[in-house]
């Protein structure tokens, strides 16, 4: 099959949910493209003003990890389901951003020097005990802050403005009416579309502020002192459902604070290959490259900073979905020239898988393997020539690991998922972690301006069991894993085909341990059943069954079935997370 072009992806070429929950949400075959939202500009071809030798601010969330920049924007969390999409949003516009807790201490914002301060939305109303409070003396800093639902009423209650709470809610798409454009709204049509989702409702804007828009449902739908350089909008301008709510954060990042919009795939390039040769400066390191986006795209990085004293180890289990391994080996050895020891596991792994059909249990013999193995080639490298071992360890770890694991915003929501793949804390390593500021989809512009082929930039996330833990109910069996292979080849073949693998978070096969009777020519066949399993997912967290054309899905069962001669029926599995989940072990 012949590959796609590589096109550069935009910070913003995400799927981007509304706020509501994903599994009620109805999805038709349209929305699977159209729901991508439209980036303004283009962020990345942005260069990076030549970034100031800044000394290392401590931050809370990247742990000493933020990035050189000249300008940032602090979005301060009020517990709002879509905070982290305002950051990513502000990204986009080439501004960089971090979610910080909204107690956040006022001289910790201080010392970050923002451009701006946005204050999230969140699930509290105003009048709530303990709702979380806006630290007045934000509001002294001379720096411009806008609030968003949550936000902006707690700004308005706060100011001396009035904010009711209503028996009624406005959830959903709402008609805006720009009553005054002011600062904010400058050039915006007068009637518009947003996307609302709140119970109390502003009457009233603060002494000193004008109100900008309203809609059916709340009379104050926006409001502004310019002079004071404080802004309020109670819709969500980063839900792709208020088609103009790039343009205002745009609006207010440009014109109100000033930004000019330098964050770029190339100047985070250039800043993380400076911080890796002062942290690693002539010592050793090793990564582990999974096939993944996140462990290619540091390991290149890392490539680029310090070249070969790099190593990358690539543990094949025999796990893999179909010529994988080989993409990687290929990408990394021949055509990036990087030190790569690959090392065949696949006997060892399905020794260790012998007998095992709990999922768990699963995961536990494929973990402790890998790091059995991993450890082994880390040794073999600790011997080099020089008596040197490796010092420094490679980690793919993301901004959202980061947020998640509550070191960006102490939220409480860890995910809970099992990172097998991954390694034990007490390896002696000193960690290199080049994403660790980057949302994914900046790690995927950020692999295509390091060249990374297409294939390896958008793949959708592969758990680290591999296809052991898509064989359900059952031993993962050599026959059993290349039953799958080739199922799940054939699907991603046709998705693709479709153009609609990067729409997707996640496509793959399920083989259940059941047979089935079908009728094959004149013959009476017994035979496995595939399961298609697709989803639309911002995160993992909730995801909605795709609802795939049905054309496709035929061409794809009629394929599994001709091709595949250990199959005879093929089945789609049209459950949303929550109530279940993306993976069925
Ligand atoms: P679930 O099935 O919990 O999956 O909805 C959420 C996301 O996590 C991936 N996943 C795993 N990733 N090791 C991993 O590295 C695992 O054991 C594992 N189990 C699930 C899954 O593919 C989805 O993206």
């Amino acid at each position: 099959m012949t590959e796609p072009e590589a096109s550069p992806p935009s910070f913003g070429g995400v799927l981007t949910d509304h706020p509501g929950s994903a599994n009620t949400r109805a999805t038709s075959h349209a929305t699977l493209t159209a729901s991508l939202p439209a980036s303004p500009g283009t962020p990345q071809t942005a260069l990076l003003a030549a970034p100031a030798p800044a000394p290392d601010p401590a931050g809370e969330g990247l742990a000493g990890g933020i990035p050189e920049v000249n300008e940032e924007v602090i979005v301060l969390d009020y517990g709002g389901q879509y905070s982290q999409l305002i950051a990513r949003r502000v990204r986009d516009c080439g501004v960089f951003s971090e979610l910080l807790p909204s107690h956040t201490p006022l001289a910790e914002i201080e010392r970050r020097k923002p451009r701006g301060i946005i204050l999230s939305g969140g699930p509290a109303s105003v009048y709530a005990e303990g709702a979380p409070k806006l630290e007045r003396g934000l509001l002294g800093l001379g720096v411009p802050v806008m609030g968003i639902c949550y936000g902006m009423q707690l700004l308005v209650h706060e100011l001396g403005g009035r904010v009711e709470e209503a028996e009624v809610g406005e959830f959903g798409r709402s008609d805006l009416t720009v009553t005054e454009p002011g600062r904010l709204l400058k050039g915006m049509p007068k009637e518009q579309t947003c996307w609302m989702s709140h119970r109390d409702t502003v009457i009233e804007p603060p002494p000193g502020f004008t109100a900008l828009a309203s809609s059916s449902v709340s009379p104050v739908a926006a409001v502004e002192d310019a002079t004071r350089g404080i802004y309020g909008i109670q819709f969500h301008p980063e839900v792709v459902h208020t088609p103009y709510g790039q343009e205002i954060l745009t609006r207010f990042l440009t014109e109100v604070c000033g930004c000019e919009r330098t964050w770029s795939a190339k100047g985070i390039v250039e800043d993380q290959i400076a911080r890796i040769r002062r942290q690693v400066g002539e010592g050793k390191v090793i990564c582990g490259l999974s096939g993944g986006v996140d462990s290619s795209v540091a390991a290149l990085l890392v490539h680029r900073a310090v070249g070969d004293q790099l190593t990358c180890v690539f543990v094949d289990h025999g796990l893999m979905r179909k010529d994988e391994g080989e993409q990687v080996v290929s990408a990394f050895r021949d055509t990036f020239k990087v030190p790569l020891v690959a090392v065949d596991a696949e006997r060892r792994f399905l020794d260790k898988l012998k007998g095992v059909t709990e999922p768990e249990a699963k995961r536990k013999a494929i973990g402790a393997e890998f790091i059995r193995v991993f450890e082994e080639e880390a040794a073999k490298l600790a011997g080099g020539s020089d008596g040197e071992g490796a010092r420094f360890l490679v980690q793919g770890t993301l901004y959202s690991d980061v947020i998640e694991s509550g070191g960006g915003t102490g939220a409480a929501t860890i995910k809970s998922h099992h990172n097998v793949g991954g390694l034990p804390d007490d390896l002696k390593f000193e960690l290199v972690e080049p994403l660790r500021a980057l949302f994914k989809d900046e790690v995927r512009a950020v692999g295509a301006e390091l060249g990374l082929p297409e294939r390896l930039v958008w793949r959708q996330p592969f758990p680290g069991p591999g296809l052991a833990i898509r064989i359900v109910g059952g031993e993962a069996t050599k026959e059993r894993l290349d039953v799958l292979r080739e199922a799940d080849s054939i699907l991603q073949e046709e998705i693709r085909k479709a153009g609609l693998y990067r729409d997707l978070w996640q496509s793959f096969c399920v083989l259940p341990d059941v047979r089935t009777v079908g009728v094959q020519g004149d013959e009476r066949t017994y035979g496995y059943v595939v399961v298609v399993r697709a989803v639309t997912s911002d995160d993992a967290m909730t995801a909605d069954w795709a609802r795939l054309p049905y054309d496709l899905l035929e061409t794809i069962a009629s394929r599994m079935i001709n091709e595949l001669r250990e199959v005879n029926r093929v089945v789609l599995d049209i459950t949303s997370k929550p109530p279940g989940t993306i993976e069925w072990e």
